[in-house]
């Protein structure tokens, strides 16, 4: 029998997840997760290169892994787990520090952006974030990471190292390839359609949240910022509507170019409608499976553990191949 493709992917525990992360990223991950040997994990090492309340950081940690499991990750069959748990992340973090240049990070887009917003705490964390997140990957010998369109320049940086890594001390890494999807691979702000939607967002009206009730879904929509002639197309000059569509054509499976057709006699305020209701109908059964999950967190937390159980079973084996092949006394 062929082994299975190995994929990895993972998402911090900072808040609830949005519609962007939704799309972009975990309605993927339950997609491959039919065909690949799968692991995600909520990556809580990186959640601290912020400075987090620890409470907050704990809440928020579990009701990932519940929001995990009710988008339709099957604990089952893919392996879930909090980073924090499995200490070769941490490890093996530092030795690919020391083969990454300082040059690769500081062209770092989301390192630039953030240490722009946290001009208060820039930290060596933040800064070699993208180095923990190719430990993460390279870990498992992972052949496929799926991601929003953010993401694409750490695998870049990943797949570098990892390159680097192997020339030097002869295979050890798998070189793994990004899955950046077709549609809805950067998900807009609904009140600032040229920057991508994120939670830590000052406007709430700018995101979606998984949780947000069928009120405030349709609330968020009508509001979302478009333009000012009346024509639903999907183009580079109209990013507002642009992005819409893009949401409306995810949630409903259609065609960009279908959807244009389907409102292509109907005005701004009927379309954003349809879009409101659309995403609304989507999230409803997922937060009554969250709620349902969170109320059970000795569960969850099992979960965790067994999750963090087998990753840490893999992750030992590359890491003693690293070890081996750089030279430490084993
Ligand atoms: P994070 O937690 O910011 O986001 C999780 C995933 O959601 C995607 N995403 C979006 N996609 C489309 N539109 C949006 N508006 C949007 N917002 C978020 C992200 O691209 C991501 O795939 N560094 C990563 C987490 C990470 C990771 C890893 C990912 C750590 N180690 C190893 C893959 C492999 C991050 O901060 O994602």
């Amino acid at each position: 029998m062929t082994q299975r493709k190995r994929i990895f992917s993972g998402i911090q525990s900072t808040g609830i997840p949005t519609l962007g992360s939704f799309l972009g990223a975990i309605s993927n991950w339950e997609k491959l997760s039919a065909e690949y040997d799968c692991l995600f994990c909520v990556v809580d090492l990186h959640a601290i290169t912020v400075r987090q309340d620890p409470k907050e950081l704990r809440k928020y940690g579990r009701e990932m892994l519940a929001w995990l499991i009710a988008l339709g990750l099957d604990p089952e069959k893919s392996i879930l787990y909090y980073q924090s748990h499995v200490s070769a992340h941490a490890e093996l973090s530092w030795i690919l520090n020391c083969f990454t240049y300082m040059g690769e990070l500081n062209r770092m887009a989301q390192f630039k952006m953030k240490s722009a917003k946290n001009e208060e705490n820039i930290n060596a964390g933040l800064y070699s974030y993208p180095v923990l997140q190719a430990a993460d990957i390279l870990l498992y010998q992972t052949n496929m990471v799926p991601v929003g369109e953010d993401q694409r320049q750490h695998i870049e940086l990943c797949r570098d190292v990892a390159g680097r890594f192997n020339k030097i001390y002869g295979d050890i890494f798998t070189i793994p390839d990004a899955y950046i999807p077709p549609v809805g691979a950067k998900i807009m702000s609904l009140q600032n359609p040229t920057e991508k939607m994120s939670k830590s967002d000052d406007n709430l009206n700018a995101c979606i949240y998984l949780s947000d009730s069928t009120d405030t879904v349709i609330k968020k929509f009508k509001r979302a910022v478009t333009d000012s002639d009346n024509f639903v197309k999907f183009s580079e000059e109209k990013p507002g509507i642009s992005n819409l569509l893009t949401i409306y054509a995810c949630m409903t499976g259609k065609k960009i170019a279908e959807c244009e057709a389907t409102f292509a006699d109907a005005g701004y305020g009927a379309f954003k409608q349809a879009v409101g209701e659309a995403v609304a109908q989507n999230i409803a059964p997922y937060q009554a499976e969250h709620a349902r999950l969170m109320s059970d967190p000795a569960e969850l937390d099992a979960i965790a553990a067994r999750g963090a159980e087998k990753a840490a079973a893999s992750a030992e084996k590359t890491l003693s191949k690293v070890k081996e092949s750089i030279g430490f006394v084993i």
